[in-house]
């Protein structure tokens, strides 16, 4: 079976071909065309913007990731549905809902945050894995979903069946790590940007000194908060510079403050995961999402996982930020269930649980 995945929740617009033949999957293509310079000025997605790049891309990024290969030869039109921005989305699906209709092919809407989740599934690009069936016996997953607009624990009883045990109250990770950027000045999108300064910093002489908050890390439940460690950042950041007299940080100590908040976030999302996991008797944790990029917190969760003898799936680096073979994968999963596939039925949800 070959599907075609269609991603534009954001500010990716991204396109996928992938193929699930005797059990065994291959990525045949997945393509990226990222909008993060044209956004990065603004420090924040523009959703006008991205919606208007959505409409002048799609064209090629399709044209990219089908070379060679006939349309027709499609078996399943995978795009996302929800959730995201309603503009981004609405021109994902109307651009895919008219190739359903004008090739005659079923089409499934997808859930951005399952498709997240089914990128622990994607083996590299052009390789054919046996993942499929996925083993049962990694249910129940404790899922971790972590980027820009998610922070979400959920309980993956099994294929389709999830139920969410905790999310942010307030900011995403992803969302403090941009922002916190932003206050550093260190520059948009702000979580590649803060482990890159924070990476140098721990391979020198990195000391603790701020003592940034790790806010809800001893909650009883499993929700999260960020937009306290924001605020410490700021202050901290005010409060420096008026003691230095100075109104731009030396490097040394933005790439400090850089480590620790990103070590705060990497505590807290570490340490409720791990307690979710063992209340929820989890077999496997699964990270995902745009921070799963993050090295500090594949490296941490994949260390506490497996003390507790836990297995522990994360994506590869090129399926951890927003891209459309997640979206095939998801969409495949669910095509099997039986899900209606006329394109009709794909309905665009901005806040589509899961
Ligand atoms: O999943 P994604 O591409 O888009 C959404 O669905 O939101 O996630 C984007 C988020 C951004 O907030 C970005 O700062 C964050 O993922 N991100 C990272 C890293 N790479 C991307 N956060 C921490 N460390 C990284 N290396
Ligand atoms: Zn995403």
């Amino acid at each position: 079976m070959l599907i075609l995945g269609i991603e534009t929740s954001c500010d990716e617009t991204a396109a996928s071909l992938v193929k699930v033949e005797n059990g065994k999957i291959k990525v045949l293509s997945s393509v990226v065309s990222s909008q993060v310079k044209l956004h990065a000025k603004y420090g924040g997605v523009v959703p006008s913007l991205a919606a208007r790049e959505h409409v002048k891309n799609l064209g090629s990024v399709l044209e990219l990731t089908t070379k060679g290969v006939v349309l027709k030869k499609v078996d399943l039109i995978a795009v996302t549905a929800g959730p995201g921005l309603v503009s981004s989305l609405l021109v994902g699906t109307a651009f895919a809902k008219t190739l359903a209709w004008k090739l005659n092919k079923p089409i499934i809407g997808v859930n951005h945050v399952e498709g997240h989740i089914s990128s622990n599934f994607l083996p590299p690009i052009g390789e054919a894995h046996t993942l499929y069936p996925i083993p049962y016996t990694l249910f129940p997953a404790l899922c971790l979903v972590v980027s820009g607009g998610h922070t979400q624990l959920i309980l993956m009883k099994g294929l389709g069946k999830y139920k969410t045990v905790g999310e942010t109250l307030d900011d995403a990770a992803g969302e403090a790590f941009d922002k916190i950027a932003r206050i550093l000045g260190l520059g948009y999108p702000g979580g590649p940007a803060i482990s890159a300064a924070a990476e140098k910093l721990l391979t020198t002489h990195y000391k603790l000194q701020t003592n940034l908050p790790r806010p809800m890390i001893n909650s009883k439940n499993f929700d999260f908060s960020f937009s306290g460690l924001k605020t410490a950042v700021l202050y901290l950041d005010r409060d420096l510079k008026k003691k230095l007299g100075k109104n731009k940080l030396p490097k040394e100590l933005i790439s400090q403050i850089a480590a620790e908040a990103q070590m705060a976030i990497v505590d807290v999302l570490v340490s409720k995961t791990v307690k979710a996991a063992q209340k929820y008797e989890a077999k496997s944790i699964m990270l995902s999402g745009g921070v799963s990029a993050n090295k500090l917190l594949r490296s941490e969760l994949k260390k506490n996982a497996e003390q507790r003898e836990i297995k522990y799936l994360q994506p590869l680096p090129e399926y951890t930020t927003d891209n459309a073979a997640m979206i095939a994968m998801a969409g495949y999963l669910n095509h099997s269930k039986n899900r209606k596939t006329d394109w009709r039925s794909v309905q665009v949800d901005a806040n589509l649980t899961i």
